[in-house]
């Protein structure tokens, strides 16, 4: 929408007018919406590998269509240059907004240089943009109660609070590149720390620093040889009894290495084991009784919150933020919109995933 972008010049140019025609409220409006629908929005997502990053897509597309605009949707393959290049396109396209995902969150400083250049606001989709000024705003779950809700349901589940214990655990860890990661994991160790030092908890394998727990891109194979390697070198005679993980991916990893060294059976049961998104195979891990519960995140709603937020910014209108100071992106304070994590296990699937429309009876048999 060249005109939006003209009218953005404009404004830059002559602010104290702006500033003056906004306070009046003097602009075109009806209805009480100015403009809206007009233009084309930039949307790039990571990866098309994780069924998450699909329903995310599509529903930001379908959400800026329903207002009337057009969008135009790249994936990245989780490949940091693909995705520099794809949002060099859409910039030279000619998009009115961009909503990204990040995949290496410090690696698109110089593309949104060219976006700021363009006058193109830019919305940092559930990963934080960082190190770059020009990132408008943050739409992403409250990630930290994300890694709280994990732990507690470990602590929960191995009666952690009635002095229960000592249990072996291990940990594992999101990308090193995504800023969410993080926040999951300090989120759970917060939680998890005081009975690491009370000696109810035992990781057996040492490995606890946050730079000895990643899994760089969330690969689920990754994971996989990591837990093969903690068993074969921690575990020949002893069982683990809980394993932190902050992904449904890197849970399925995990359970794939456990079931291939006997865990699973009546005298080895499977550990204790966390995810989140609480995607298809994890859903249907949970009512087989192998992974134990995942982190739901409603990402229509987070869809639909990134729509009214790039509809918002082309609409001289101020989207709504619930948190101005937790986002520093090392250059700046990045105002937020933070939504609820829900924790779901096999006894509020139901109510939670399929009552809630997520996902349909079927598709969980
Ligand atoms: C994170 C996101 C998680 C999970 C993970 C792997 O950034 O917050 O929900 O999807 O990426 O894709």
């Amino acid at each position: 929408m060249r005109n939006r972008r003209a009218a953005l010049a404009a404004l830059a140019g002559a602010t104290s007018l702006a500033l003056t025609l906004s306070a009046c409220g003097e602009t075109t409006t009806s209805g009480g919406r100015t403009r809206s629908g007009e233009g084309t929005i930039g949307i790039a997502m990571p990866t098309q590998a994780s069924q998450r990053w699909l329903t995310d897509g599509k529903s930001v597309v379908d959400d800026l269509k329903a207002k009337g605009y057009d969008a135009q949707l790249v994936y990245g393959q989780d490949n940091p240059k693909t995705q520099v290049a794809q949002i060099e396109k859409l910039i030279k396209d000619g998009v009115d907004a961009l909503i990204i995902a990040a995949i290496d969150n410090k690696s698109l400083d110089g593309v949104l240089q060219q976006a700021a250049a363009a006058k193109i606001p830019v919305i940092s989709y559930d990963r934080l943009i960082l190190g770059t000024r020009n990132v408008d705003y943050y739409v992403s779950f409250d990630n930290e109660q994300v890694g709280r809700l994990q732990a507690l349901y470990i602590v929960d589940k191995l009666g952690l609070e009635k002095g229960k214990g000592p249990f072996n655990i291990e940990l594992f860890a999101g990308s090193p590149d995504d800023n969410n990661t993080k926040y999951f994991f300090d989120g759970s160790m917060h939680l998890l720390q005081p009975f690491i030092d009370s000696g109810q908890l035992v990781v057996r394998s040492g490995q606890t620093a946050l730079d000895k727990v990643t899994t760089l891109r969330w690969d689920g194979p990754t994971a996989q040889r990591r837990m093969d390697t903690l068993l074969s070198q921690s575990y020949r005679s002893r069982k683990v009894d809980a394993v932190l993980s902050p992904y449904d991916g890197i849970s399925i990893g995990v359970l794939n290495a456990l079931k291939a060294d006997g865990y699973g059976t009546g005298s080895k049961p499977l550990p204790v084991i966390t995810g989140q998104d609480a995607e298809l195979p994890s859903v249907k891990s949970i009512i087989a009784g192998q992974q134990s519960q995942t982190i739901y995140k409603d990402v229509r709603e987070l869809a639909s919150v990134a729509a009214d937020m790039a509809d918002d910014l082309l609409n001289d209108r101020t989207p709504k933020v619930n948190n101005r100071r937790s986002y520093n992106n090392g250059v700046k304070d990045v105002p937020a919109q933070l939504l609820q994590p829900t924790s779901v296990d096999k006894t509020n699937y139901e109510y939670v995933l399929v009552a809630g429309g997520f996902y349909k009876d079927a598709q969980l048999k």
